[in-house]
């Protein structure tokens, strides 16, 4: 498994991108809403899994309840990574597993045997 940090290390509202394979780029958001972390693919479905982002960790809206595609400007539910509005509707972002450990360590789990089928 991955770490990425401390769960402690994101407050409510907080976002931070993460480059576990060392590629440059962050392949990976993770998100504190409501409480829950998640963690979602850099990734927008709208084309070619393009990154969201405009720059290190501008992952959110200006009032913090969505992830934006700063590219064309599509919305996502935080908590579902599903598209609300924009060019990516009907469409989702996808989701990466969690684990949390009992020292509050907060690592990448393996995906289910369904998510690595092609
Ligand atoms: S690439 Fe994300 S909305 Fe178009």
């Amino acid at each position: 498994m991955t770490r990425l940090c401390h769960q402690q290390d994101l407050a409510e509202g907080q976002v931070r991108g993460f480059d576990p394979e060392g590629r440059g780029q962050d392949s990976l958001l993770l998100v504190r809403h409501q409480g829950r972390l998640h963690a979602w693919r850099n990734a927008c479905p709208h084309v070619d899994g393009a990154p969201l982002a405009w720059r290190r960790d501008a992952y959110l809206s200006a009032d913090g309840r969505h992830i934006v595609c700063y590219a064309h400007g599509a919305r996502f539910d935080i908590a579902t990574g599903r598209c609300i509005s924009g060019a990516a509707l009907g469409q989702a972002l996808s989701p990466l597993r969690l684990r949390i450990q009992n020292n509050g360590e907060v690592h990448l789990a393996p995906p289910h045997p369904q998510e690595t089928n092609p």
